[in-house]
């Protein structure tokens, strides 16, 4: 059974996730990179998003450079904005080929994870499966342990 990681990250603590998935099992991992850059002020990304999210934004992201039939699992790293996916995830999630795929989701954010899990679900039709919610005070991942756990039981949970 073929994975790969597709993240986004807007601050680095997602890519850092990303990485670490990827050092431990050497999945095929692509980033999901918008066209036009995110501001470098955190709070401006904040309070705009805080009126896009709602209305189901989807920014421009450039052609992912990989075949998604490829593959049977994606672990689709993203950071929660706005109580839901990343806007840039957003736009992959409506515009991928994904209906009857199986997504393992890894949600970093700040506490209030809102309905990130169900809208992929929506979104996609694809099957959910080991959803992970990491929390970090900045970028200090809290459970660090659930994490550990998760990931060490990564593969074993598929025999
Ligand atoms: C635009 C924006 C919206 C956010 N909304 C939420 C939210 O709804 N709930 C939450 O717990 N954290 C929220 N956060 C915090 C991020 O989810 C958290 O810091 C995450 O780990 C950042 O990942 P990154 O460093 O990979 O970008 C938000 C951050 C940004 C930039």
């Amino acid at each position: 059974m073929k994975r790969i990681i597709i993240f986004y990250s807007y601050s680095n603590n997602t890519r850092k996730i990303a990485e670490k998935i990827h050092e431990k099992y050497g999945y095929d991992m692509v980033e999901i990179k918008p066209v036009e850059d995110y501001s470098t002020d955190y709070q401006k990304v904040v309070d705009s998003e805080e009126k896009l999210v709602p209305l189901d934004y989807q920014p421009d992201i450039e052609k992912l450079d990989i075949k998604i039939a490829n593959y049977e699992e994606i672990i689709l790293c993203t950071p929660v904005w706005w109580y839901s996916v990343a806007s840039p995830v957003n736009t992959f999630l409506h515009n991928y080929p994904l209906k009857g795929k199986t997504i393992i989701p890894v949600a970093t954010n700040g506490g209030w994870l809102g309905r990130t899990f169900e809208n992929i679900e929506k979104i996609t039709g694809a099957n959910i499966k080991n959803p992970i919610s990491l929390k970090f005070e900045g970028d200090r991942l809290i459970n660090l342990y659930d994490f550990e756990d998760w990931l060490n039981n990564l593969e074993q949970k598929e025999q």
